[in-house]
């Protein structure tokens, strides 16, 4: 058994492997298919200070090697999360990580002093990113200003790990991630979903209700890929990739790229046990070639 343990922040993950948000529930709904002490985490449905009901069906459209979502971050929002899930999903050995989004800066910032003061939750991803909101998420995560005045104020309201899941529709993401370095951030995760759309020619109108989606699943990995390497590139921080990974070597293309950890997210949805796949499969990966520690791998192509 190779060792698998990698740090993202102050977090011990005891492999490289979680769930991307929006795409796991809040882990429980997979307890039948996955042994949830056995993933290095899972990051569990997007998370706002209030309650949002989402946007109108239909919200999901199938495409070519993907997805389209315009779910909108339907959610019961925090409070609710900090009563209800959380006592659900304490005790358990893989970390648990709570998905932020909101509609200005101190909006992230009141949602974010909430769950700083669960014991067991030990991280957030912020989302500035989501394409599938008018009130904010992606306005923010396009421009380094807008990225950086999220940060700053949540900063300042949480003190554990800090994760900022980057917008892959923006020209140079290398230059949004250091924005969110120089303000404090502990490590940065991306890609979030492309904007995307998908036409009904007979009923001459869109897929989707509100006209445009994120696309996400296989067809996205080769940016996600590109994204992750740029972004290697540029920060010091550690990078959670993600985008598209359906296997074992698709993780382990975003770690030899520079990712120190992985999410999988719409594969769940084509196989919910796709987690535990990805975990053995790195491990035999690794014990084939002779690699006794997945940090020999992470960052190997520059
Ligand atoms: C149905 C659905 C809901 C999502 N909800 C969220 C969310 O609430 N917050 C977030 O940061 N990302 C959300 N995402 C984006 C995913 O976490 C992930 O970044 C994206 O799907 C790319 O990874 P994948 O190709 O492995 O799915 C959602 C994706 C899907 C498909």
């Amino acid at each position: 058994m190779a060792k698998l343990q990698v740090n993202i922040g102050a977090l011990s993950l005891q492999n490289p492997v979680l769930t991307a948000s929006g795409t796991f529930g809040y882990g429980l709904e997979f307890a039948d298919f996955v042994d949830l002490n056995r993933l290095g985490g899972f990051v569990v449905k997007g998370t706002t200070l209030r309650p949002r009901e989402g946007n109108d069906y239909p919200r999901m459209a199938e495409t070519t090697g993907g997805m389209l979502n315009c779910v909108g971050l339907q959610n019961p929002g925090v409070e609710h999360f900090c009563q209800h899930i959380y006592p659900q999903l304490k005790g358990l050995k893989s970390e648990v990580i709570v998905n932020v989004s909101g509609s200005s800066p101190a909006d992230y910032a009141a949602c974010a002093r909430h769950i700083d003061a669960l014991e067991e939750v030990h991280a957030i991803e912020l989302n500035i990113s989501c394409p599938n909101v008018k009130d904010g998420g992606m306005a923010f995560g396009v421009t380094c200003e807008g990225a950086a005045s999220v940060v700053r104020e949540v900063r300042k309201a949480y003190s554990k790990t800090l994760i900022v899941k980057l917008s892959p529709n923006v020209t140079d993401i290398a230059s949004i991630a250091r924005a969110v370095e120089a303000e404090g951030a502990d490590a940065v995760s991306l890609i979030n979903t492309l904007m995307g759309m998908s036409v009904d020619i007979e009923r001459r109108c869109s897929r989707l209700s509100i006209g445009t989606g994120g696309l996400s699943g296989p067809c996205v990995k080769p940016v996600a890929l590109r994204m992750v390497s740029q972004v290697a590139k540029a920060v010091k921080l550690p990078i959670i990739g993600l985008g598209g990974i359906m296997t074992a070597e698709d993780a382990i293309e975003f770690l030899m790229v520079g990712a120190t950890a992985v999410q999988i997210g719409t594969a769940n949805f084509i196989d919910p046990a796709v987690t535990m796949k990805v975990v053995d499969g790195i491990d035999r990966w690794l014990d084939d070639h002779g690699i006794a520690d997945v940090h020999d791998i992470i960052g190997v192509i520059g």
